[in-house]
């Protein structure tokens, strides 16, 4: 395995600490060497079951859990007790039936340990065009929110969007009630008062992320939009803290992990995409630095 880091400025020493890492190997070995409760966030997209079997191998529906959960334990071991972990999945048809795999992992997930915290969709504004005779074009993906305690860092602030026409066209008609504090007819105790968004720019987003899945010149067949990864290092995570991608194919998450100012670590099996992302993180003067130093391929 190589393991490469690379300083974010060309003269090998960011004043910010700033590092961003690359393992190239199994997921299920390189892990190991990451630190006990050290990564704030994870977010990635593993090989879904029975998909790009030419590409990586592929793996069954009936043994992707159990391919899964020792990844998943390690990935529970390196989290930090506030940290968040987003899992992008989507399960297929098989022989006229949605796969139940993803639903399995979840429960199995829960029995290992994690909270199953929140579901987010992807929705994808450009699906692949087509019609089947029993259903329509797939337009969303899972993005799965797990997390070890209940407690974990959330920065709602960050990803806040403008009010738009929402606030022009339903506020404009505010019923009397809306102009008081509406109580719990039921007596719950919660309670709206609409009015008290008369005056704000901005509202909180929905858990429905609407982006066009990458069609740039991206050289992987499954990257991520920039706008995913960024989204969610913005709601859970602030500069310096470290984000975890074990699949990192064209290295989506680090790119934007490290634009944001955020510590990085990726892992693939694939070495012409960890190539790749070297190529794209690592500046020339870099790689002729650390090959002097160590008199050896960038090896730490
Ligand atoms: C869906 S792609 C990830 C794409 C990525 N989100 C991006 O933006 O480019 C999954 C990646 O997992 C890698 N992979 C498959 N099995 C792996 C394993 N056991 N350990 C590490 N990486 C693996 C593949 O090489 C592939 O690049």
């Amino acid at each position: 395995m190589l393991q490469q880091t690379f300083p974010r400025t060309a003269d090998g020493f960011d004043d910010m600490g700033i590092q961003t890492d690359i393992h190239s190997g199994d997921s299920r070995e390189c892990l190991a060497r990451i630190a006990d409760h050290s990564v704030d966030l994870i977010v990635t997209s593993p090989p879904y079951a029975d998909q790009r079997k030419n590409i990586y191998g592929g793996i069954r529906p009936e043994e992707y859990v159990q391919w899964f959960l020792p990844i998943s334990e390690q990935l529970l071991r390196v989290l930090k007790p506030t940290g968040t972990f987003i899992l992008n999945i989507k399960e297929k048809v098989v022989a006229g039936e949605r796969s139940t795999y993803v639903m399995e992992l979840i429960l199995a997930m829960r029995r290992q340990g994690w909270l199953w915290t929140e579901e987010f969709i992807w929705h994808k504004k450009n699906c692949y065009p087509g019609k089947w005779p029993n259903r329509f074009r797939d337009a969303w993906e899972r993005l799965l929110q797990f997390n070890k305690s209940r407690k974990f860092h959330m920065y709602q602030e960050a990803v806040m969007v403008p009010m738009g026409d929402w606030a022009n066209s339903r506020l404009k008609n505010l019923s009397e009630t809306d102009k008081i504090r509406d109580n719990s007819k039921v007596g719950s105790g919660f309670g709206k008062n609409i009015s008290n968004w008369l005056t704000r720019d901005k509202a909180y987003p929905t858990n429905v992320l609407l982006l066009a899945t990458e069609c740039g010149n991206k050289e992987h067949s499954a990257a991520f939009p920039e706008a995913l990864p960024e989204w969610f290092i913005k709601l859970f995570t602030q500069e310096n803290d470290t984000v975890l991608d074990p699949f990192m194919g064209s290295g989506t998450t680090l790119l934007v992990a490290q634009r944001m100012r955020r510590n990085s670590i990726g892992i693939d099996i694939a070495p012409a995409y960890c190539d790749m992302v070297r190529r794209q993180l690592c500046p020339v003067e870099r790689d002729l630095f650390a090959m002097e130093e160590t008199g050896k391929e960038c090896a730490l």
